[in-house]
Formats: C-alpha cells, sequence, structure tokens
C-alpha cells in the first residue's frame, strides 16, 4: 500500500467523499437519495463544527480512499439536516422509503431509540455516522486508523460513550467494531447498534 495519511476532512474533499461513498454504502438511504444530497449533508457535517467532525484517508497522490465522520450531538445535528436539506432530496427519500418498506420500520426503531436516549440527562446521542474504505484497500488497517481518531476526538471532548449502528448482514464491519472495543447495545429491524465506552 502506498503511504497513507489520516487527516481532517476538507471542504474541497467532499466530492471525492460522496463518490466513495457512493461506492462502499451504495444501498443506503444516503446513498440512494442522490449524489447532491450526499454533498449536502458531507458540508452540513462540515459546518457543524460546535459538534461534528470528519477525517479522510488520503493516498501519496492526494487520493481520498476513506472517510470517517463523528457527531457529538445527532439531535442538533438531525434538525439542522431537515432544516436545510432541500424538498428534491425529501422526495427522494420518500420515494426510496416507499420501494423500500421495510427501511421505514428501520427509521421508526431509531428514532424510538433517540427518544429514549433524549429522556436520559445530558445525553446527546454521540455517534460515528459515516465510515467506509476504497474496497481495493480494506483490510490494511485504514478503517482501524480513522477509528482511532474518532476515539480521540470524543475522549477529547469527555464524551466516554458514543454509538455505530450498521446493518446486521454487513457480518464485516460487525467484526471490525468488535474487534476495536464496541459492544453490541442492541438489534432493532434487521440492524445492529454497537456502544463504545472508555473507562
Ligand atoms: C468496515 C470497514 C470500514 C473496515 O475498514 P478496513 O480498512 O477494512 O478495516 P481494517 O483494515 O482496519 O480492519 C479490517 C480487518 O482487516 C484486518 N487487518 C488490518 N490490517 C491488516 C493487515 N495489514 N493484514 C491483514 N489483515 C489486516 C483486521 O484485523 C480486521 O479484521 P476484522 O475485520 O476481523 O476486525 C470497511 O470494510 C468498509 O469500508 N466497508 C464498507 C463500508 C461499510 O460497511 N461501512 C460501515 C457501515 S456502518
Amino acid at each position: 500500500m502506498k503511504k497513507t495519511s489520516i487527516r481532517p476532512l476538507l471542504f474541497s474533499d467532499i466530492s471525492q467523499v460522496v463518490t466513495l461513498h457512493r461506492d462502499v454504502l451504495g444501498t443506503t438511504l444516503n446513498a440512494q437519495i442522490g449524489s447532491k444530497y450526499l454533498f449536502e449533508l458531507y458540508l452540513l457535517i462540515l459546518k457543524d463544527t460546535n459538534n461534528s467532525a470528519g477525517w479522510v484517508a488520503v493516498s501519496s497522490d492526494g487520493e481520498v480512499i476513506g472517510f470517517l465522520t463523528v457527531t457529538r450531538n445527532l439531535f442538533e445535528l438531525e434538525k439542522k439536516i431537515h432544516a436545510e436539506i432541500g424538498i428534491v432530496a425529501k422526495i427522494r427519500a420518500a420515494w426510496y422509503l416507499l420501494r423500500h418498506p421495510s427501511k421505514i420500520m428501520v427509521l421508526i426503531s431509531r428514532s424510538k431509540f433517540s427518544r429514549y436516549l433524549r429522556q436520559l440527562p445530558c445525553h446527546q446521542y454521540p455517534t460515528i455516522l459515516t465510515i467506509g474504505i476504497n474496497h481495493n484497500i480494506q483490510k490494511q488497517g485504514l478503517g482501524t486508523r480513522l477509528i482511532a481518531a474518532s476515539d480521540s476526538y470524543f475522549v477529547s471532548y469527555n464524551v466516554l460513550r458514543y454509538f455505530v449502528d450498521t446493518e446486521v448482514i454487513n457480518q464485516q464491519a460487525g467484526d471490525f467494531y468488535s474487534r476495536l472495543g464496541f459492544n453490541k447495545f442492541g438489534e432493532y429491524e434487521g440492524n445492529v447498534l454497537f456502544e463504545k465506552e472508555f473507562f
């Protein structure tokens, strides 16, 4: 593997991240809504400097070959997404959900879990938002390096517990999170939720 560096996500990386996201996470709702929506989403994450952050893995020739984004407050970020995402993206999301009714149940379960978390004092749902590594260079340690950046970020803000979820059928991601110290928190509608705690 060429020399690879991990650095914070920049505005100028977003186009490459969107292309990579569609490549490695193409079947997810976000990717199905389309590139324009994904571009707006990454822009919002970058602008949400109070709560959110991202990193990219970049090869020596400047190609983005991996990405990871996180938020310390999913509730706040979701409010911004709902307020700022255009009507076309919303229609595309609704159209996708009509064609994939099982995903509606996933969203309902996730929102129930959010409501549960909201009741807990000071809980803001810190979570990994997106993570992906170029197919050709998976299993070479890049994902682990990105998770290390995420761990340091949360710890530096004194967030000692954060979440990530993936589809149950994504065994590769499940094994990856388990190896990196995430514990299974629960399962809902074909998704598995992991948590990582620092003590
Ligand atoms: C999940 C994902 C992010 C992991 O990234 P990655 O760069 O492959 O992760 P790593 O290389 O750090 O670790 C993966 C495995 O490779 C192994 N590995 C790491 N470096 C290695 C090396 N030099 N030689 C051999 N194996 C190695 C690790 O032991 C690890 O094993 P595990 O899967 O049992 O934990 C990546 O597979 C991916 O992008 N998947 C598609 C998108 C996706 O599913 N995202 C998650 C949705 S929630």
